[in-house]
Formats: structure tokens, C-alpha cells, sequence
């Protein structure tokens, strides 16, 4: 494997002290590279110099280098903190996603059922990117999370998913075309509690423009577009009336 296509763009590394005792060491580097490329990094570290507190550069692993095919499709770290925080926010009982893929949400989405002590998770995607062995699901994190390899909508008519019920918090970032997401939505609609919010990816994301376009166009319920990376649409679905504690529903 090469390097083709990745260039180490921000090699400055900061370490700031945080109290005489415990410094913290934040490294701030980017690999700059586009989705499937190969790429080859080194384990670089900024060590402090001894006698004038100039950073080094050092290969921890060298001769080894870290070498793999780059995949960028998992959700931005902000938004995994953001889902983490949503989640503990929010107490669901039921969350539900697609696009488990390595599972980058799904662990933030866990994280926070974690520290909620309950609460469980439904993630389904029609391949098995190694979720529950990979690490991407720590120990404790498995008991909250369930698995469903298959494609939406199809699931949707099979064991676990047909009786799913009371769903409050749905992550969508599986069926990307505008009538798979119109199913995923429907799906959810028709498995809720009585309110839910669905958090829609990729949906301000030129490579995904019928998501745009559905929103576009969509009625059903209020529904706010926020600028995260690629984009991230959050529907509130709720019983038509009034919401709970006399906010009154209305379509935007
Ligand atoms: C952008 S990735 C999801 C990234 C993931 N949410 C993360 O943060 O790591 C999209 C995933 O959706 C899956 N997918 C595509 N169509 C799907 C469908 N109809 N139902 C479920 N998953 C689907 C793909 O296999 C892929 O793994």
C-alpha cells in the first residue's frame, strides 16, 4: 500500500500543561485524504526536549507504520459527541439507526445509554463490518446495542424490527436515495413513542442530493437543517395537537 492521496497537512503538535501534575498532551494532526484511499501513516509524537522545551518529533512505532485503506464515513467526532450528549439529554428508552457501518455513531449513541444506565439501541445495516469484535462496541456498551444485518426496508418486515415499538430517538444514515430514506422515515413514524426526534445525515451533502430534495418538499413534521459537516436534519415527530407541556405542534 502507498501513500497516494494522503498528505500530513498539520504536523504542529501543541502540548499544553494543565497544573504541575498531570500535563496534558494534545496533538493536533490531520491526514488529509479522500475516502478508500491507501494510506501508510507513522506514529508520530511530539516529545518535549529536556533542555529547552522545544518539541521533538519521534516515531513510537518505528519501524512499524500503520497501514490501511482510509475510511471516512463514519460520523465527525463532534457529532459523536454530540449524539453521546443528545442521548444522555434526552433518556430514550428505545434509539434506533441505520448505517451501522463501523459503527462510529453507534458507539457514541451507546456511550450515552451507558452513562443513562438504560435504554437500548437498534442498529441495522446490510453488512457486518465487525461491530461487536472490532472494539468499536466496548464491553459494557454490548448489552445496549442490537445488531440487525439486513437492508431497510426489508428488515422492517422481519423479527426484531416488525415489533419494535416506542422508539424516541432515531440516527438515519443508512439508505442514502430519497425513497429509501421516505421508507426509513415512514418506518419510524409507525414504531415511535409519542415523540421522537430523527436526526437525518448528509442532508445539506451535494453527493446525496435527493436527501436535500426530500426535505425539501417534506410536510409531515417540523423539521430544522443544521450545518454540521454533511449536513444533519432533525424531524420532530410528534402526535399532531399539542405536544407535551403545551407546545403546540405546528408544520414549519
Ligand atoms: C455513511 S455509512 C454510516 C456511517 C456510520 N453511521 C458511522 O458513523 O460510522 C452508511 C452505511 O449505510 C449502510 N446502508 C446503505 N443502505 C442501507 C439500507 N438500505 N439499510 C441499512 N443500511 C444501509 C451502508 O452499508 C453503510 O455501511
Amino acid at each position: 500500500m502507498g501513500t497516494s492521496g494522503s498528505v500530513l497537512q498539520d504536523a504542529s503538535m501543541d502540548i499544553e500543561s494543565q497544573g504541575a501534575e498531570r500535563p496534558t498532551h494534545n496533538y493536533e494532526g490531520a491526514l488529509m485524504a479522500k475516502h478508500g484511499d491507501d494510506t501508510e501513516i507513522k506514529a508520530m509524537i511530539a516529545r518535549p526536549g529536556s533542555t529547552n522545551g522545544q518539541l521533538f518529533e519521534v516515531d513510537i512505532l518505528f519501524p512499524k507504520v500503520l497501514e490501511g485503506t482510509v475510511d471516512t464515513w463514519g460520523i465527525d467526532e463532534g457529532m459523536a459527541h454530540l449524539l453521546t450528549g443528545l442521548v444522555r439529554a434526552l433518556k430514550p428508552q428505545i434509539v434506533f439507526e441505520t448505517g451501522t457501518h463501523r459503527g462510529r455513531s453507534t458507539r457514541a449513541i451507546a456511550e450515552g445509554l451507558v452513562a443513562n444506565k438504560f435504554g437500548h439501541l437498534w442498529t441495522v445495516d446490510p453488512k457486518d463490518y465487525g461491530l461487536m469484535s472490532s472494539g468499536a462496541i466496548r464491553e459494557e456498551e454490548k448489552e445496549f446495542v442490537t445488531q440487525v444485518i439486513g437492508s431497510t426496508p426489508d428488515v422492517f418486515g422481519e423479527e426484531p424490527l416488525i415489533d419494535l415499538q416506542g422508539i424516541e430517538m432515531a440516527f438515519l444514515d443508512g439508505a442514502h436515495d430519497g425513497e429509501g430514506l421516505s421508507r426509513d422515515l415512514e418506518y419510524v413514524d409507525a414504531h415511535r413513542a409519542d415523540e421522537c426526534l430523527v436526526f437525518v445525515d448528509n442532508a445539506r451533502d451535494g453527493g446525496w442530493p435527493e436527501i436535500e430534495r426530500l426535505f425539501d418538499a417534506y410536510e409531515t413534521y417540523p423539521h430544522l437543517s443544521f450545518p454540521t459537516l454533511s449536513g444533519t436534519e432533525i424531524v420532530q415527530m410528534c402526535k399532531k395537537g399539542k405536544l407535551k407541556h403545551s407546545h403546540e405542534y405546528h408544520t414549519i
